[in-house]
């Protein structure tokens, strides 16, 4: 994996550049929809691809190991070979999963045992496990095994546990740098930083991702809870001190005015299930603000979903029939949500990555922060 760093807006901290991948290029600032399962949920690849133009998915580690399991998605040829999703993936591993889903978990400098969330089984995930899973499944971007703390955290936990993550990473680029992928195509490892939201943590995890010179880096521990200004303080901070010339992957941010603030901030690579996980329960985002689609108020409303974005579903199907179709309970209401969410996420990163070619970043910023958080 190779990246361009093609422009720096003069007014704030945003780039805009390409990832290389063997599975293709990818234009930053870019939004990664979620494909847990390995599927974005409710939405065909080939309207990922078409309407949405999505150029990178996420898989999770914890989901695919559980089911189908590394059998069936080795004897497939890997995850893309199986979904049929041939651009770049990026995995989380599980680091984030397992203190989310499982119901046990026990966490000990070895790695962590849990319980499987669907039947129950006991499993351990250690670093050098999961970068093994990983290079399994096969995406083009792997993640190193960390602890995301939750938020608020003392301090002391905070500082232990981040002095654990960073001896993880070291026995995941052991591991990593000692195997090959198995299908032909490279794949690469991205630490993660910690530090809750503690200056001196944050720091001194950023100064040890740097220093590992990977060819990408992901801040983590953020969007748990805390206040937004607390967030961009952490992002600023980390984006100082990660290098220049390496892709930064902000994990599970955000909402469209996180996203806008945090690429301001110097990031560069997001994911988060908001758009479709919101989408499911009728919120739709658009150019002009958000909508709840089962309100009243959509009953009678014939316009276009959001005749600015110019996606298919966005301009074909009108308000009024989503708000029907989710008051029938019918599962194209979902599903139509879900692309047309998508399609306005991919759309706000592709016109952030145009204001900052143009150098006009700024201002288009701070009007689309307000523009698009408006309650419709
Ligand atoms: N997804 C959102 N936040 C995190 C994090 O801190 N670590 C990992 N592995 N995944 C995440």
């Amino acid at each position: 994996m190779t990246f361009d760093l093609v422009t720096q807006d003069p007014h704030t901290k945003a780039r805009a550049g390409v990832v290389h991948t063997d599975h293709g290029a990818i234009e930053t600032p870019i939004f990664m929809p979620v494909g847990t399962a390995g599927t974005v949920k409710a939405v065909q690849q080939r309207d990922l691809k078409d309407d949405i133009q999505a150029q990178i998915i996420l898989g999770n580690t914890y989901h695919l190991y559980l089911r189908p399991g590394l059998e069936v998605l080795s004897k497939a040829g890997g995850l893309h070979k199986f979904n049929g999703w041939d651009r770049p993936i990026l995995t989380d591993s599980g680091g984030y999963q397992v203190y989310s889903l499982s119901g046990t978990r026990k966490i000990k400098e070895e790695g962590v045992k849990f319980r499987s969330h669907i039947d129950g089984s006991q499993h351990l995930f250690s670093p050098e496990g999961v970068m093994d899973i990983q290079r399994t499944i096969g995406a083009d971007i792997i993640m190193a095994f960390d602890e995301c703390t939750p938020w608020p955290c003392e301090y002391d936990y905070a500082a232990r546990s981040l002095d654990m993550t960073h001896r993880w990473l070291k026995r995941c680029i052991q591991r990593f740098d000692s195997t090959e992928g198995h299908y032909g195509y490279s794949q690469t490892l991205f630490p993660i930083v910690q530090g809750s939201t503690f200056k001196d943590l944050r720091v001194k995890s950023a100064e040890f991702i740097a220093e590992q010179g990977r060819e990408g880096n992901a801040i983590g521990g953020l969007s748990v809870g805390e206040p937004a200004e607390m967030m961009y303080e952490m992002t600023e901070i980390v984006c100082d001190i990660l290098p220049q010339d390496k892709p930064r992957y902000l994990m599970g941010v955000g909402t469209p005015a996180n996203i806008l603030e945090n690429i301001a901030l110097g990031v560069d690579m997001f994911d988060c299930v908001m758009p479709t996980r919101n989408a499911r329960n009728g919120m739709l985002f658009t150019t002009q603000g958000i909508m709840n689609v089962t309100n009243k108020k959509w009953a009678e409303d014939f316009e276009p979903i959001d005749a600015e974005l110019g996606g298919y579903v966005s301009t074909f199907y009108s308000r009024a029939y989503v708000r029907h179709l989710f008051q029938s309970k019918e599962m194209l209401g979902p599903q139509i949500a879900s692309i047309h969410n998508l399609s306005f996420y991919l759309w706000l990163v592709k016109q952030a990555r145009q204001q900052i070619l143009a150098g006009t970043f700024r201002e288009w910023k701070e009007k689309m922060v307000k523009q698009v958080m408006t309650r419709l």
